[in-house]
């Protein structure tokens, strides 16, 4: 198999890969960085994680332009760590936390770690002098030191920053420790002052990670990872979760932060990012992994080492209250050929890559979609929807639910080794990677209904312009 590479789904071009960071649109141009441990040492000979870059004029002609920054400062030595971009008239800012491990026998959680949040202006080609704008001093005193992932924005003239943080509990555990979001505003960007601290009323996980907040169709979001959130049988069912709180009012004056609704139900999902496009449009991108899962990639073992990717930009929509993610259109512009059923009824996607529609009579209460020879399977029956991996193609991944009360529309982005499911237009998303058993010169994957008959459409999938370059 051709190391599992994909072709719509941007990765890195070696090592590791996980948030997306700095999402942003400028002068026309797309940005997408995210975190990047290549798999060649720093400029000065270490290995410590750095952001990547990809730009281009769609989301889907992106090419990838290097590493913009490396962490080679006493501000950022351990760690150039997750952050945003703001567009501003004259360029764009990027902030980012710097993770600096202090020597000495620390734990890095209660002591010797500094967060210390940094600004660097660029054109989105050259890169300025990264300035440090808050230090830990700067923080809540009852924070732990795990505090970053600066977004930040501008609303009525005034710039306003969110952080994640870890607050310390009375014993100084996970079990008592609670996540919150520190609130920052400023007059100039530069210069910072902490407005307020957000959390739930009652305790929910030990730590908040990437907070993003936005306005989506006139109602505003605050979105977080966060980490110690009990499994349910439907819900959180990951180690780390990832999802949004609607806010009653808005974070600079009153609010309130209603229920916690998950952006996606599949394995591999986490530290998404929201950005406006100019044109009315927010795409969401996340990182399709998850940390410390007890689940593996089988391209870990790829030679050049590679690991993760990123979902395709999503565009969010507000309807009942929820946030609704579908592919950005761009991604539509990839289709090639239409495919249709082979005489077996199966659609058989080339290279494992394709985009498909199913459309479900009302009548079809229960159905099963079958990739491969059994790698993964999507089934729905008594309002429950069911993704199976097999224990080969899993790697460790089994089954993930989500409880839809119908099912009457699929969109599936299957490109090698991933899965982004996406039901009813949208209100329910499973994303997951998967390493199915190709074989033959041209691998490729069948997919077919077990029960059910709904109507497809489906398309193979042309390679982006930025993966062209891993195609062997
Ligand atoms: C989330 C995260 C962020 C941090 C980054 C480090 O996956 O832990 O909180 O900034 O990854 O790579």
């Amino acid at each position: 198999m051709k190391d599992w590479r994909m072709h719509y789904h941007l990765m890195p071009p070696d090592g590791w890969l996980n948030d997306p960071n700095g999402l942003c649109r400028y002068k026309g141009e797309y940005h997408v960085f995210f975190q990047y441990s290549p798999n060649e040492p720093g400029p000065d000979g270490r290995k410590a994680r750095t952001w990547g870059h990809y730009a281009g004029p769609s989301l889907t002609d992106l090419a990838f332009r290097g590493v913009p920054f490396w962490p080679v400062d006493p501000a950022d030595r351990d760690g150039c760590y997750s952050g945003s971009a703001l567009v501003e008239d004259g360029g764009i800012r990027l902030y980012y936390t710097g993770n600096v491990k202090l020597p000495g026998d620390h734990d890095y959680t209660y002591s010797g770690r500094e967060a210390n949040e940094i600004l660097v202006e660029t054109d989105g080609e050259h890169f300025g002098a990264k300035q440090t704008v808050l230090v830990n001093a700067d923080y809540p005193a009852d924070c732990t030191c795990h505090v970053r992932d600066p977004k930040v924005w501008k609303q009525n003239g005034k710039y306003y920053m969110v952080l994640g943080a870890r607050v310390a509990g009375p014993d100084h555990t996970a079990d008592t420790d609670h996540g919150e979001v520190l609130l920052y505003s400023s007059e100039d960007g530069v210069s910072w002052k902490l407005s307020k601290t957000l959390q739930t009323e009652e305790r929910f996980g030990y730590m908040w990670e990437c907070p993003d907040y936005f306005s989506l169709d006139g109602e505003n979001f605050l979105g977080i990872c966060p980490q110690g959130v009990a499994s349910e049988e439907y819900r959180f069912q990951n180690i780390y979760e990832s999802g949004y709180f609607h806010v009653d009012g808005d974070l600079a004056e009153n609010q309130c932060l209603r229920d916690f609704e998950e952006w996606d139900y599949g394995f591999d999902f986490y530290a998404p990012q929201t950005f406006e496009d100019g044109d009315g449009r927010r795409h969401l991108i996340g990182w399709v992994g998850m940390p410390d899962a007890p689940y593996r990639n089988a391209t870990a073992a790829c030679d050049p080492y590679w690991e993760n990717c990123l979902t395709v930009p999503r565009v969010l929509t507000v309807r009942d209250g929820r946030i609704c993610q579908m592919p950005a259109e761009e991604v539509a512009g990839l289709r090639g050929d239409p495919l249709a059923k082979d005489p077996e009824g199966r659609i058989v996607l080339p290279d494992g890559a394709g985009d498909m529609e199913f459309s479900f009579a009302e009548e079809e209460k229960n159905w099963k979609i079958v990739f491969g020879s059994g790698d993964a399977v999507l089934s729905f029956a008594d309002g429950l929807l069911s993704l199976e991996l097999s224990e080969k193609s899993g790697c460790g991944r089994t089954v993930r639910k989500c409880r839809v009360a119908s099912v009457h529309k699929l969109r599936i982005l299957a490109d090698t080794s991933i899965l982004e499911i996406y039901v009813n237009d949208g209100a329910y998303v499973m994303t997951t990677r998967f390493y199915p058993a190709y074989s033959g010169e041209r691998p490729e994957l069948p997919v077919r209904m077990k029960e059910g008959s709904p109507s497809v459409s489906a398309w193979a999938m042309r390679t982006m312009a930025a993966n062209e370059v891993f195609a062997k």
